[in-house]
């Protein structure tokens, strides 16, 4: 028996999952291609050449999985909207097919009674606008707002919660940077400005959807990472600092404090010049916000200097080129992050701490493990409950202490596309056999659905 926890009345017990790594349908209704289209057809580019055209086919079987959610009693749903099958071509009036689309699996929803938590951008920027210089490029933010503003126009009515962006950093710098996600181009400077933009588009499409309708809420969602040095080495204190400014400062500072940290400009400056900042967008950035999403998984052990065998460089740090990462000895989930539940206690209470926030909902947080399907057909993944056992009472240590948390999301509702792990790494609370689509509710997801009715671990 463990410790019983409670959480306030009225938290938010939901699951997580994106248009791409779910729908398939890659091509029908007149949806258009989006960078990631083109990077999973791309050799090499994907882990044993799997692509997203057909994933989980949610895009055909949305009313069994809103189905399966409203029998494990979860109230709510984090999912994300294809731009290219709202604007096949990043811009102009709503393409019918996609509109007919959500508003089919919101019309299910709201018979099932589960709230839709809706992200505008997990990452499929279509095609055409990459064509045309991609995130990088100015323009790509004001079509983001056109586009953020047109969804909204139409769904207003329907969609209480509305989150811009899913992890501007992954964007920016697995986009553009180490280049490891679509569109996999390896270039710093472009990397930086493209983190400038995507913060750009949210707080144009902000401005632009609460200026129709100020009783909504809106946000975005961060992954953040307490970033921890190695040792009390100098050098190792320097590649912290850096770290963490272009991980979590470099996004937290503009959107919560309204400037960038100085710093992190001294930084970047010799990388990308800071001529793409123009005078009055940190204030348009800073827009208010109505909820901070953060994702959290693990965090950052890093030190300064020369790499040895314990050591892996992260290309995607782009500010810090001479930063290793540490390997612990901790237990690592199949992705090989460090499990470290109190990461996620630090990084609520620091953004609480350092910045004036506004409530916080964990958007993302959760774990890939080996799971097997057993002879009986149960997958028994008593890791996964551990892991999530273990962040929820990181959380529930947050609230005691003062942090306004308010809801938590697990990713995912089931095993889908893992980018570019394609499908090699199951998240999923509820396990999907590809060759059949046959869904298969794991273990973790009747303890979830536990948890989510006594709103608590009971024990
Ligand atoms: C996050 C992504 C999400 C999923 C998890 C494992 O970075 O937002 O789509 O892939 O990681």
């Amino acid at each position: 028996m463990t410790e019983p926890i409670t959480f306030p009345d009225g938290f938010v017990w939901g699951t997580a999952t994106a248009a791409y790594q779910i729908e398939g349908a890659a091509t029908e209704d007149g949806r258009g291609a989006s960078i990631w289209d083109t990077f999973s057809h791309t050799p090499g580019a994907v882990r044993d050449g799997d692509t997203g055209d057909v994933a989980c086919d949610h895009y055909h079987r949305y009313r069994e999985d809103v189905g399966l959610m409203r029998e494990l009693g979860i109230g709510a749903y984090r999912f994300s909207l294809a731009w290219p099958r709202l604007q096949p071509q990043g811009r102009g009036p709503l393409h019918p097919g996609g509109v007919g689309f959500y508003d089919r699996l919101l019309d299910e929803l709201h018979a099932a009674g589960i709230r839709p938590w809706v992200t505008l951008y997990h990452w499929d920027l279509p095609q055409a606008l990459e064509d045309a210089g991609g995130w990088p490029e100015r323009d790509t933010a004001l079509r983001f707002a056109e586009y953020a503003a047109a969804v909204h126009e139409r769904f207003a009515d329907r969609i209480p919660d509305w989150t811009t962006l899913n992890e501007p950093w992954c964007s920016a710098f697995l986009g553009y940077a180490s280049g490891v996600h679509a569109p996999g181009r390896r270039d710093p400077a472009a990397s930086l400005r493209a983190a400038h933009h995507l913060l750009l588009g949210h707080g144009l499409a902000v401005e632009a959807m609460r200026s129709t309708r100020p009783d909504l809420r809106y946000g975005i969602t961060l992954n953040l990472y307490p970033t921890v040095a190695a040792s009390a080495d100098p050098a190792d204190a320097e590649a912290a600092r850096r770290v963490d400014g272009q991980s979590n400062r470099l996004f937290l500072d503009p959107l919560l404090a309204g400037r960038y940290p100085a710093d992190v400009l001294a930084d970047l400056e010799p990388i990308a010049g800071t001529a793409h900042i123009r005078d009055g967008d940190e204030k348009q950035i800073a827009v208010p916000l109505d909820v901070l999403g953060v994702n959290y998984y693990t965090r950052h052990v890093v030190r300064g200097g020369k790499p040895d065998e314990d050591f892996e460089r992260d290309a995607s740090w782009v500010l810090a080129p001479d930063v290793e990462k540490v390997r612990t000895g901790a237990p690592r989930t199949e992705m090989g992050w460090e499990i470290h539940p109190d990461g996620l206690y630090d990084t609520l209470v620091r953004v609480s701490r350092d910045y004036d926030a506004p409530p916080l909902f964990v958007t993302e947080n959760g774990a890939a493990f080996a799971d097997v399907v057993d002879a009986d057909g149960r997958v028994r993944d008593q890791q996964r409950i551990d892991f999530l056992d273990g962040h929820f009472r990181a959380a529930a240590r947050a609230i005691a202490d003062g942090v306004d948390l308010r809801g938590y999301f697990v990713w995912s509702l089931m095993d889908n596309f893992e980018w570019a792990w394609g499908y090699a790494r199951r998240f999923g609370l509820v396990h999907v056999d590809y060759a059949t689509q046959q869904r298969t509710p794991k273990d973790s997801a009747r303890w979830f659905a536990g948890v989510a009715r006594a709103n608590g671990i009971t024990g």
